[in-house]
């Protein structure tokens, strides 16, 4: 599966790292994309530093995920693939998904490759996925949820749950990213490892 994951400066830059790890792991193809404000936030959320260069998060995320700098593409590259219709990707993962660009998409408006790839993935009909992450939340941001998911995008909040008994962030990252897999159609082994461990399985039809 060709998947392109764009992430956003959202809250929620270790859902975007752990995902490309688990595709590409699987045997994927990946393209990635930061806006702007992502490689800030991931600064932040991943080393620790809002103020790290961009250069540097990004060398630091791509020895970290092992995704080939030249799958990594410039949010302002409308020459991409993920730009395109007629290129023949299978599905965009916008994660995490910020309120600003939510709102873009929800708008049909568009101003980089995120917006972009997500506006070819409803009007060609290929799978979106948007894990927006905001709290709490206004009618707009509502209103824009839904004003998405009637348009074909899945809403999948980063939102973790509890029932498993996470003993780590770790786990409640794994628990996310395991569902946005699913939702993809690809095989995960993230839930099945924690099953197979020494915490009790998931009671059978939970979210
Ligand atoms: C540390 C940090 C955390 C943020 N968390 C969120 C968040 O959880 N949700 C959100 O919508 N915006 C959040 N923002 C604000 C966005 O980064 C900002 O609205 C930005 O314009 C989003 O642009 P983008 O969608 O192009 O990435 C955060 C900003 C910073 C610096």
């Amino acid at each position: 599966m060709d998947v392109f994951v764009g992430i956003t400066g959202a809250s929620g830059a270790p859902y975007a790292r752990r995902l490309v790890q688990a595709l590409l792991a699987g045997g994927n193809t990946v393209g990635a994309c930061f806006s702007g404000a992502a490689t800030q936030v991931s600064g932040q959320e991943l080393y620790g530093d809002l103020r790290m260069e961009r250069g540097e998060v990004i060398d630091r995320w791509l020895a970290d995920t092992g995704l080939p700098a030249e799958r990594l593409w410039d949010p302002h590259d409308f020459g991409s693939p993920y730009a395109s219709g007629s290129a023949r990707w299978d599905a965009a993962v916008i994660v995490p998904c910020s309120m600003d660009t939510l709102a873009t998409i929800a708008s049909g408006a568009g101003s980089n490759l995120l917006h972009r790839s997500a506006s070819v993935a409803l009007k060609e009909d290929r799978k979106l996925i948007l894990v927006p992450r905001e709290t709490p939340l206004s009618t707009i941001h509502l209103e824009n949820l839904l004003r998405v998911r009637r348009a074909g995008a899945h809403v999948l909040p980063g939102m973790p749950a509890f029932y498993q008994m996470p003993e780590t962030i770790q786990d409640m990252i794994d628990f996310v990213v395991a569902k946005v897999l699913n939702l993809l159609g690809l095989e995960q082994s993230l839930l099945g490892e924690w099953d197979a461990g020494t915490k009790p399985a998931t009671a059978p039809g939970h979210g």
